[in-house]
């Protein structure tokens, strides 16, 4: 890993795309009867089996969908290196609309488990957009590698609430930093996706008394937090225009672009969608001039790995909590040492992650 950052180049054979991102492996599946199309991407293996969630989503086209598996993969590499644990990373993604029946079945979850099986623990899954532990389940009848499993099976189940709960304490140590107290009392926060992460992170900002904008393209997800919350809902297309202190992007990625970086008013970005930086480089640097407080996605939304990690080596919610509530101090460093270093907080993240590895990769060489 020479280079800390990834252009956007955009790759035309699929080999190019792998030795732009330095990937290890990408395993195709495919089951007509089933109708299964799926994309594993195993990025690095240096720390540990490469676990990563599987993602099911209904892409515009095969392109798209590897380009977010292989995006998807290399953060996990650096969300596990960064979080202390002893993982790869890697990402798997399904093409389908996971609301159809025929992307609910048991015999495409199956189908796609005897894929996973195929890598022999190489790589482990878990939950991710559009899949939940009932998926798991299905997929643990073909393979012991999926992690997240409901907890009458011995499983941590649905790792959101740890999520969210990592995502609260680096948005909270994002205030202290930019305010010099980190409490969110008052606060305008923009929740964009009420979906699992972004529903659980509403509760902890309500218990804070935080004013709450929320967003999303269901509106059966809207209704069921305007049920339980008091929040003002912000219609998709309108979320860039809004002022706010704290954009959490909490749906898909790459929502700072340039279409949107430049009408953003707010002082904090702290979400748990992954790659939220389009171009890691280009925007990552725009938030830097305009002075917009970037907490790493990939350092603030760990909670999740956290907990399925630990049912690999002995699972306590206990440990899960203490685990990731050393995401606050470790957002507070990774500020410290932006500044430090004159760089954006995602180049000091990944400066940090990638040190991780090489000291390990060292060490495993001399046993
Ligand atoms: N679930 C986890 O533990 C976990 C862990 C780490 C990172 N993440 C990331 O956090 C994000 C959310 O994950 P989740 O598990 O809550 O997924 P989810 O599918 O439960 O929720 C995503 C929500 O975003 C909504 N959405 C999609 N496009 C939108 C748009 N343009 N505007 C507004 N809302 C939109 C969806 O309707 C859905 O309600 C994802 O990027 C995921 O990769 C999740």
């Amino acid at each position: 890993m020479q280079e800390t950052l990834i252009q956007n180049k955009t790759e035309e054979t699929l080999f190019g795309q792998l030795d732009q991102y330095e990937h290890e492996q990408v395993v195709y599946g495919y089951d007509k009867d089933t109708g299964l199309k799926c994309i594993i991407a195993i990025h690095n293996t240096v720390l540990g089996p490469a676990l990563g969630g599987t993602r099911i989503w209904n892409y515009n086209s095969e392109k798209e969908a590897l380009k977010d598996v292989l995006r998807l993969s290399r953060g996990m590499t650096y969300k596990s290196a960064i979080s202390g644990i002893n993982l790869g990373g890697g990402k798997a993604v399904l093409i389908g609309d996971s609301r159809q029946e025929k992307y609910k079945s048991e015999k495409l979850w199956r189908s796609y488990g005897k894929v996973v099986n195929s890598l022999n623990g190489k790589y482990v899954t878990a939950e991710d957009v559009g899949t939940s532990a009932k998926e798991m389940e299905y997929i643990a009848e073909e393979t012991e590698w999926v992690m997240g499993k409901p907890s009458y099976l011995g499983g941590s189940g649905d790792p959101s609430p740890m999520t969210a709960y990592g995502t609260y304490l680096g948005m909270k140590a994002s205030a202290k930093k930019k305010w010099g107290n980190d409490s969110l009392e008052g606060k305008k926060v923009m929740v964009q996706g009420a979906g699992h992460v972004g529903a659980y992170l509403i509760g902890y900002l309500a218990k804070e008394g935080a004013q709450i904008l929320v967003s999303d393209i269901y509106e059966d997800k809207i209704e069921a937090i305007a049920k339980e919350h008091k929040v003002e809902v912000i219609p998709a297309d309108d979320v860039y225009d809004v002022d706010m202190d704290i954009y959490a992007p909490c749906a898909l990625g790459a929502t700072l672009n340039d279409d949107t970086i430049d009408k953003l008013k707010c002082s904090i970005i702290s979400g748990a969608a992954n790659n939220q930086l389009e171009n890691e480089k280009i925007h990552g640097n725009i938030l830097k001039e305009r002075d917009i407080l970037y907490a790493p996605d990939f350092l603030i939304n760990a909670g999740g790995v956290i907990n399925v990690y630990l049912e690999l080596v002995g699972y306590s919610e206990e440990r899960a909590y203490a685990t990731t509530e050393k995401i606050y101090d470790r957002t507070l460093e990774i500020y410290a040492r932006a500044e430090k270093d004159n760089i954006t907080s995602h180049q000091a993240a990944i400066e940090l992650a990638e040190e991780r590895i090489n000291d390990i990769a060292k060490l495993k060489a001399k046993i």
